[in-house]
C-alpha cells in the first residue's frame, strides 16, 4: 500500500523497499525450500481478495521480490500473467494452452522459479501438480535404461513463434541434462513437439525419444509419482523449473464469468540458482549464475508490463 501511495510504479519495486516485517521470515524459508530442500514451496492465506486487481499484483510482486528477480514470461513483456481460461481453441497452435480449460502435461517452464497465485480456485478440478525430476529420472532409467538415455539427447521443440533473434524458431533441448552430478530438466509439452514436426530443417525426433516420451507420461500418471496440491484464494506456490516438472489437471468452471478460475503466474530468476547445463541455454538464452537469466527473449518481444485485464491475450 505504501508503495502505491508513494507513487512507485510496481516493476520499479525491490525488495528493499518492501521489507514486509511479518512475512519475510516464512518468505526466506519458501525460498530455501524452492532452492535447496523440496523445490517447491506453498505459501498460504494473502488476504488478496480484499484488494482491487492492480493492489493484487502489487501485492503479489512484492511477495515474489523476496525470492527473485521477475523475468518476462512471453513475447508481450508480460511480468505478471493471468491463467484463466480465454476460450481459446487448445488445437490451435498459435495458442496457448494455459488459457483454457484443458488439461497441462507435465512440463518445465524457461526460468528459475515460477510463480502461481490463487485468486479463485476452479468449480471443480484444476489441481497443480508436481513430479521431481531425478524421481522420473532415476525411475525411467530402472525400468527402460535405453529410453531413459534418449531423453538425455535433444527433443525438437515448436518455439510457436518466440523465436530468440538469429534462432531457429524450433528448440533443441533435452528432457534430462547433467552438469557434473547435477540433474536438471526441462519438460516439453506433446502438441509442441508434434507441432515442431512442421519444420523441415528441424532434425526428427528418434523413435527412442517418443517411446521414452511415452514412458515418461506414463511414469508421471502412476499413483504416489505426483503431488497435488489444491490452491485455494490467497495461496502461492512457487516451483523450481530445473528440479521439478509442474503440472495442471482440467478443470470446469462457475458459471459466473467473474468467478472463473484465475491465478496470476511471475517468472523469477534466481541469481544465486544452481549452475546450469549449456543445453538449457537453448530455452533460457541467459544461464550464467548472477545474471538475469531465463524468460523469454525472441526477437521483437514488447517492453516489460504488466496487465491489470486477465481476459488479455499472452500470446496474441
Ligand atoms: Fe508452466
Amino acid at each position: 500500500m505504501a508503495t502505491r501511495d508513494a507513487g512507485l510504479d510496481i516493476m520499479q519495486i525491490k525488495a528493499a523497499d518492501v521489507p514486509l516485517p511479518h512475512a519475510a521470515r516464512t518468505l526466506a524459508e519458501a525460498r530455501k525450500d524452492c532452492l535447496e530442500r523440496f523445490g517447491f514451496s506453498v505459501v498460504r492465506g494473502f488476504p488478496i481478495s480484499i484488494y482491487d486487481p492492480e493492489m493484487q499484483a502489487r501485492i503479489y510482486w512484492c511477495v515474489s521480490r523476496h525470492l527473485g528477480d521477475p523475468v518476462p514470461q512471453n513475447r508481450n513483456g508480460h511480468m505478471i500473467g493471468h491463467v484463466i481460461d480465454v476460450g481459446d481453441d487448445v488445437n490451435d497452435p498459435t495458442k496457448r494452452i494455459t488459457q483454457t480449460t484443458a488439461k497441462l502435461q507435465f512440463h518445465g517452464d524457461s526460468c528459475d522459479v515460477i510463480g502461481l497465485m490463487c485468486l479463485h480456485p476452479a468449480m471443480a478440478g484444476g489441481e497443480s501438480r508436481i513430479v521431481s525430476v531425478t524421481t522420473m529420472h532415476d525411475e525411467m532409467f530402472r525400468r527402460a535404461p535405453d529410453l531413459c538415455r534418449a531423453l538425455h539427447l535433444p527433443l525438437i521443440e515448436d518455439r510457436r513463434g518466440e523465436v530468440p533473434p538469429g534462432g531457429n524458431p524450433w528448440a533443441a533441448i533435452p528432457i534430462f541434462m547433467w552438469n557434473g552430478k547435477r540433474l536438471a530438466g526441462y519438460g516439453p509439452l506433446d502438441a509442441y513437439l508434434e507441432s515442431a514436426k512442421r519444420y523441415t530443417d528441424a532434425p526428427p525426433m528418434s523413435q527412442e525419444q517418443w517411446d521414452g516420451l511415452r514412458l515418461f507420461r506414463e511414469i508421471c500418471e502412476e499413483p504416489g509419482v505426483a503431488l497435488n496440491t489444491n490452491l485455494q484464494v490467497g495461496d502461492i506456490q512457487y516451483m523450481h523449473n530445473p528440479v521439478v516438472f509442474h503440472a495442471r489437471r482440467s478443470y470446469r468452471d462457475w458459471p459466473e464469468p467473474e468467478r472463473r478460475r484465475h491465478l496470476m503466474r511471475i517468472w523469477l530468476s534466481m541469481p544465486d540458482g544452481p549452475e546450469l547445463p549449456q543445453s538449457m541455454a537453448e530455452r533460457w538464452i541467459v544461464i550464467e549464475r548472477g545474471a538475469l537469466r531465463g524468460g523469454v527473449h525472441s526477437a521483437g518481444r514488447k517492453a516489460p508490463n504488466i496487465p491489470l485485464d486477465p481476459t488479455i491475450r499472452a500470446f496474441a
